[in-house]
């Protein structure tokens, strides 16, 4: 293996791994951070087709909506660099995202900051997750784009839960927090 990349000695590598440690898997993390961001960019996209460029939240939707397709750009440019596979299902997100923002919307400006707030919720715990797990610094590109990209998400949750009240729809909210966490277990599989 004489040819092999030069790899700095262990000591001086930011991170060591025992044999048998397991790494994080950051080819899933991608896949499913591209599929969420996408989905994301689909929720606002929605929201806008339905509440219109005048309403008076709709310059802070599209604000949100800029930072998710900055997410989306940034997950879509580390899938072509490392070769990672997108997941199956976009085409299920393209609709299901913009179905839920628009049907969101619907009920009223209030119920789409309620469907914010209980998405970006899941995110910021599944974002919360990825980074604790790169935490052994195995790898730093992915951990800044995540930590970056959370920060967003925690400010459009925090936005969203101003002009709600914080949980103004219970039951919607916990609807809509268990279709993330599912859509997140689904995408790490395919
Ligand atoms: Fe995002
Ligand atoms: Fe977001």
């Amino acid at each position: 293996m004489a040819d092999a990349a030069p790899l700095k000695p262990e000591s001086q590598r930011p991170w060591r791994h025992l044999p048998g440690d397991r790494r994080p898997d950051t080819r899933t993390m991608i896949r499913v951070d591209q599929a969420g961001e996408y989905g994301a960019a689909r929720i606002y996209a929605g929201q806008l087709a339905v509440i219109g460029g005048r309403h008076k939240h709709a310059g802070e939707i599209r604000h949100m909506a800029q930072q998710e397709q900055r997410h989306l750009d940034g997950m879509n440019r580390i899938m072509t660099a490392r070769g990672v596979r997108p997941t199956l299902l976009g085409p299920f997100w393209h609709v299901a995202g913009f179905a839920l923002g628009a049907g969101t919307a619907l009920l009223g400006p209030k119920a789409a900051m309620a469907c914010t707030e209980a998405v970006e919720t899941v995110i910021d715990e599944h974002y919360g997750e990825q980074t604790d797990a790169l935490a052994d610094g195995s790898d730093p590109e992915l951990k800044a784009m995540i930590d970056d990209y959370r920060a967003d998400e925690v400010e459009h949750r925090e936005a969203a839960a101003a002009h709600t009240g914080g949980g103004a729809f219970p039951v919607l909210e916990a609807v809509i927090r268990a279709g993330c966490r599912a859509a997140i277990a689904v995408a790490k599989k395919i």
